[in-house]
């Protein structure tokens, strides 16, 4: 059976990729903080599709909790696929958020994704086989969410990811790398970061099932991006293909909400 380890796997997006590679005969090792949550959700998985899994409780923001990751990714049985999808953002503009939050968003976002990925890549290269996918975002292509720090740790996913994706070290050793970008998606991450979820119309938002399933679609078919739905495909298209000048006056400045 191969073994796939997901980030952030107790709610929404990674939830959803628990379920389908649950149902594709993967083997799962959790991580998420909570002991509570990742047990009861081993316990769903395995009375649902009778999969073997294990849980790695970790906050990504430390180093501990990534110390604990690298080292299962390292371990036996080996990692065949790695979903880097655990990722935070914040509802407040970045002067009122402060630097500690501001640095721990890009501790999960960024760094943890960082980590993680060396040590999945040191492994499949020497092994020849693999894949990781990341969990970017649309907001990572272009000036979207003004005045906040979330967008510029998608860039850095999207950046990052191509950039690897496309060099011989990878490709010679025929791992597959794609970097995900979802546009609104039905989780707990709004609710979570205190984002009102009335804005968007109803239109805009994706099912999370759907999004995951359109992404190992796309990994499977060598894609290095994943852009699920037509509507966010086009939306993708105009923020890379717009004037930066264009695109930022109809971005969302979170700023214009703050308090004074
Ligand atoms: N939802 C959207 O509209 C949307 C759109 C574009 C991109 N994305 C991206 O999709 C990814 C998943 O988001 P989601 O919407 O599924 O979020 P979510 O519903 O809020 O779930 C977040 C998951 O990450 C875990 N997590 C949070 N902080 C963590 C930490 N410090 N260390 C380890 N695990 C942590 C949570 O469990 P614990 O709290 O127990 O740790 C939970 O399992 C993120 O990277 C997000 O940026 C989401």
């Amino acid at each position: 059976m191969p073994t796939a380890l997901v980030t952030g796997a107790t709610a929404g997006l990674g939830r959803a990729f628990t379920r389908v590679l649950a149902e594709q005969g993967y083997d799962l090792v959790l991580v998420a903080r909570s002991d509570v949550d990742l047990k009861e959700r081993a316990e769903e998985l395995h009375a649902a599709y009778g999969t073997r899994t294990e849980i790695v409780p970790a906050d990504l923001t430390t180093d501990d909790g990534c110390a604990a990751v690298t080292a299962r990714i390292k371990a036996e049985p080996s990692i065949d696929l790695l979903v880097n999808n655990a990722g935070i953002g914040y509802e407040r503009p970045f002067l009122a958020t402060g630097i500690d939050a501001e640095e721990r968003l890009l501790d999960l976002n960024v760094r943890a994704v960082l980590r993680l990925t060396d040590a999945a890549l040191s492994v499949m290269t020497a092994r020849h086989s693999g894949a990781v996918l990341n969990v970017a975002s649309v907001a990572g292509l272009g000036p979207a969410w003004l005045s906040s720090t979330y967008p510029a740790s998608k860039a850095w996913i999207i950046a990052f990811t191509e950039s690897l994706a496309s060099s011989n070290q990878v490709r010679s050793a025929d791992v597959k790398m794609t970097a995900l970008l979802p546009g609104y998606t039905r989780t707990e991450f709004h609710q979570r970061a205190g984002i009102p979820t009335t804005f968007p119309p109803a239109w805009l938002w994706l099912d999370a099932e759907r999004v995951v399933r359109t992404a190992l679609n796309d990994l499977a078919a060598g894609k290095v991006l994943s852009v699920p739905s037509v509507r966010y495909k086009v939306a993708a298209w105009g923020l890379r293909h717009l004037p930066r000048s264009v695109s930022r006056l109809v971005a969302w400045d979170i700023s214009a909400a703050a308090p004074s």
